[in-house]
């Protein structure tokens, strides 16, 4: 078994639905334990498709919401109001029902340029008690995690695990609007690291990535993770 395969934590459920409920229920109980034993509790989560069902069983259970707060792991340089917006997502499926009364820190700034949006970004998250509690990654068919996009031009900076910063900008021709993302630290230093995929497509990349033969962006990921990364995967 390759190292990797041995460090990693693996969830599967026969659907998208079950496997969504034990992530919310696992992730319930780790923003929980944090709340216990320091007062609040902070997650940063990915956007695109996979999260809807996870956001929506999440948003139901009952912690105590007001002392946690939200943000992305990543985010198209585009307003709230867009269709392609991951603060959107969260808003329309997360921060709901109980969920409700969570703190939300979006990445996504009303600024002139994208760098000055990081900027901003980074600034109002420093506030943050870092390291995170909990982060939910999600993965593109190519690899990619967060923002990390394989064709980024300076991608072995990105996935640099001493990079500098807390949000940084991520150009890549893959990524379709440019980016602001977490920086690798900022994600690999989490106290709980969740990915969430499925379907057989990266089922089949994920066993390539842990068999250490496919070495896309999400290998360094659960390479550095701070904690054993957990895995949770449905067909
Ligand atoms: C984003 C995400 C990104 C996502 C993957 C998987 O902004 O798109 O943060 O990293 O997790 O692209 O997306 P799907 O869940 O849509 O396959």
């Amino acid at each position: 078994m390759s190292d990797l395969r041995a460090r990693i934590v693996w969830h599967e459920e026969p659907s998208a639905a079950q496997l969504a409920a034990d992530l919310a229920d696992t992730v319930a109980a780790r923003l929980s334990e944090a709340i216990e034993r320091s007062g609040s509790a902070t997650i940063a989560v990915s956007g695109g498709t996979t999260p809807k069902l996870f956001f929506q069983a999440l948003s139901r259970t009952a912690i105590d919401w007001r002392n946690v707060t939200v943000t992305l792991v990543d985010e198209r340089f585009v307003d709230g109001a867009s269709p392609r917006s991951n603060a959107r997502l969260v808003r329309e499926n997360f921060l709901r029902n109980r969920a409700a009364a969570a703190r939300f820190e979006p990445l996504y700034r009303a600024r002139e340029s994208i760098a000055d949006a990081a900027c901003e970004a980074s600034l109002v998250l420093a506030r943050l008690a870092w390291p995170l509690d909990v982060v939910i990654l999600g993965m593109g068919t190519d690899g990619h995690t967060a923002s990390f996009f394989p064709d980024a031009a300076d991608l072995d900076a990105i996935l640099d695990p001493d990079a500098p910063g807390i949000v940084r900008v991520v150009e890549a021709p893959s990524a379709g609007e440019p980016r602001l993302t977490l920086t690798m630290p900022h994600l690999i230093s989490a106290r709980f690291m969740a990915l969430h995929i499925e379907g057989a497509a990266k089922r089949s990349l994920i066993d390539a990535v842990l068999d250490g033969t496919a070495t896309p962006p999400i290998a360094g990921v659960l390479e550095h993770a701070a904690t054993r990364p957990e895995i949770y995967w449905a067909p």
